[in-house]
């Protein structure tokens, strides 16, 4: 498995990190729920698919309890970016984990990669747009292919 370059991989650990070690504990939340809020702005109907997690309160225990578990696995699969091996089975797990969620579509993640693209530069000060995308492109649409 290869979705990016060796400089791409660098420059979205050095993005990603440089988020989380900034002193908020709550960023990683609110970066999670601030992609998700503008999902739903563009895909009303994909709210559906997280009634389960409390969706009508974005800002409830539940929502930012599933929020939390997107972004440790995105942040599993940032970290493995330099193991393609072990990348490969995480990114086959996770894609397994959403083959059994009804109605969630491959291009629900073409639109959250442009939620991130919207969400990241406000939180980061040096935002490579073009490295983030290779990359997280590169993950959505292994997740993807297994729906
Ligand atoms: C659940 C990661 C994109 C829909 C989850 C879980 C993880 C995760 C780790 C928890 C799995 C579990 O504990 O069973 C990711 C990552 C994504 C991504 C890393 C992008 C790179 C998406 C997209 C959609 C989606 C684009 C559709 C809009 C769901 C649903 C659940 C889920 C419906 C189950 C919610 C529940 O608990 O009821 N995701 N996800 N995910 N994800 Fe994703």
């Amino acid at each position: 498995f290869q979705c990016c370059s060796t400089e791409d991989r660098q420059e979205m650990q050095a993005l990603w990190h440089e988020i989380w070690s900034a002193q908020f504990t709550g960023r990683r939340v609110q970066v999670a729920v601030s992609v998700f809020e503008d999902l739903f702005e563009r895909e009303p109907d994909a709210k559906n698919l997280f009634k389960r997690v409390n969706v009508d309160d974005l800002q409830s225990p539940e929502f930012k309890a599933h929020c939390i578990r997107v972004v440790n696995g995105l942040d599993t699969a940032i970290s493995l970016l330099d193991d393609p091996f072990v990348m490969l089975h995480q990114l086959e797990h996770l894609g397994k984990q959403h083959q059994t969620r009804e109605g969630v579509k491959k291009e629900h993640f073409a639109l959250m990669a442009r939620s991130y693209l919207k969400v990241m530069p406000q939180v980061s000060s040096c935002f490579n747009a073009d490295a983030w995308s290779r990359c997280f492109d590169g993950i959505a649409h292994k997740i993807s292919s297994y729906l």
